[in-house]
């Protein structure tokens, strides 16, 4: 057995725990999507996550630990994310977390959310090796990011307004889907048909790696406006809209591979899991004999393996947060420090 470590995923809306062995990979890893409680409301209602991670937490904790046959005094440390996120839920991650470390007298270790999401193809057979360019597209951030090791990230370029999975979600709610809509709209694009609407290219026609993708909500909205309303309407605008988004993150990734000078790419984060998305930068990756990685469907969006994974490189190296360090809500990713 390796070095063991209880990874505690709590910044949005799901609950998230894991178990990591160094040696035998992940061991156990438990899910619980607060999806149903918040699509009443259309989003994620803040009070509600943090007292629903409260209700979830422990029993999770628990299922996990069993799953992996783990006692606590097998683990080396415990690993929670730390920011950014909403405040109150990371608090629950962060308090149950931390007490458990007391308690059990092992590390602690908060984690930065996007670099767990950035270290989720770690967790594949086939990891990528350093150094890398990566294009991290969540409900929260997109950006892309020159990779050299962990914790050596260097930001090329960002949203300067929605990320991507907010435009697919706000768009998604214009053409009537539920929340979160990212991926019941891509399954209504699977439905539509190329070559009825023009989605512009936002910031492609300047230089520079920073996205826009808020005008891309404002254009739907106007379109579905305009439209007949009918299914077959909708699905062709999802499908231009798809388009749009795949197309623009497509120039943005040829750039910042140019500009770096590297040939492998990481894609990672909720919007991640598109398959279109996919297939249009495997392609890319093919065309410029490239290599592309992906984390597993299930480490796209948010889940506690890829915070274990992370937070064991940190405690490895030595790295470990004092109990009385609380969350970081707003927290940039290139101010994290080189892991040696
Ligand atoms: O990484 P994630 O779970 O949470 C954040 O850190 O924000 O990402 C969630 C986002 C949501 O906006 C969701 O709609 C989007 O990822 N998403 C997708 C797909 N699956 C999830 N967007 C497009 N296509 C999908 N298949
Ligand atoms: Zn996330």
């Amino acid at each position: 057995m390796g070095e063991l470590i209880l990874g505690i995923e709590t910044s949005c809306d799901e609950t998230g725990i894991a178990v990591y062995d160094d040696a035998q990979g992940l061991l156990s890893h438990e899910l619980y999507s607060q999806v149903k409680l918040h699509a009443d409301y259309g989003g994620v209602v803040p009070e509600l996550a943090s007292r629903d991670h409260v209700r979830k937490i422990v029993p999770l904790i628990e299922k996990a630990m069993a799953d992996a046959n783990t006692s606590p005094q097998d683990l080396d440390g415990v690993a929670f994310t730390q920011g950014p996120g909403l405040v109150g839920a990371l608090l629950v991650g962060s308090s149950v977390g931390r007490s458990l470390a007391y308690a059990w007298d092992v590390p602690t270790i908060g984690v930065h959310h996007m670099e767990g999401h950035l270290l989720a193809p770690m967790l594949e057979d086939n990891p990528p090796p350093f150094p890398f360019v990566a294009l991290l597209v969540s409900g929260g951030h997109s950006m892309l990011v020159r990779v050299d090791g962990i914790g050596s990230y260097e930001l090329l370029g960002e949203s300067i307004d929605d990320a991507a999975g907010e435009a697919f979600d706000k768009t998604a709610k214009l053409l009537g889907l539920d929340y979160p809509g990212g991926p019941l709209l891509a399954k209504l694009a699977d439905q539509g048909e190329g070559g009825h609407y023009s989605f512009p290219r936002p910031m492609t026609d300047r230089p520079g790696l920073d996205f826009s993708f808020s005008g891309l909500k404002t254009f739907a909205a106007n379109t579905i406006r305009d439209a007949d309303g009918s299914d077959q309407t909708k699905a062709n605008i999802a499908f231009a809209f798809q388009e749009a988004v795949i197309d623009t993150l497509i120039i943005k990734c040829k750039r910042a591979l140019k500009q770096t000078g590297l040939k492998r790419l990481v894609i990672a984060g909720g919007v991640s899991a598109n398959t279109s998305l996919r297939a249009a930068m495997t392609k890319l990756m093919q065309d410029i004999n490239g290599e592309v990685y992906y984390p597993g469907l299930s480490f796209c969006t948010d889940n506690g393996a890829m915070i274990a994974y992370a937070g064991l490189q940190r405690l490895k190296a030595g790295e470990t947060t004092p109990l009385a360090e609380s969350v970081v809500p707003r927290w940039p990713l290139d101010s994290l420090t080189p892991v040696s």
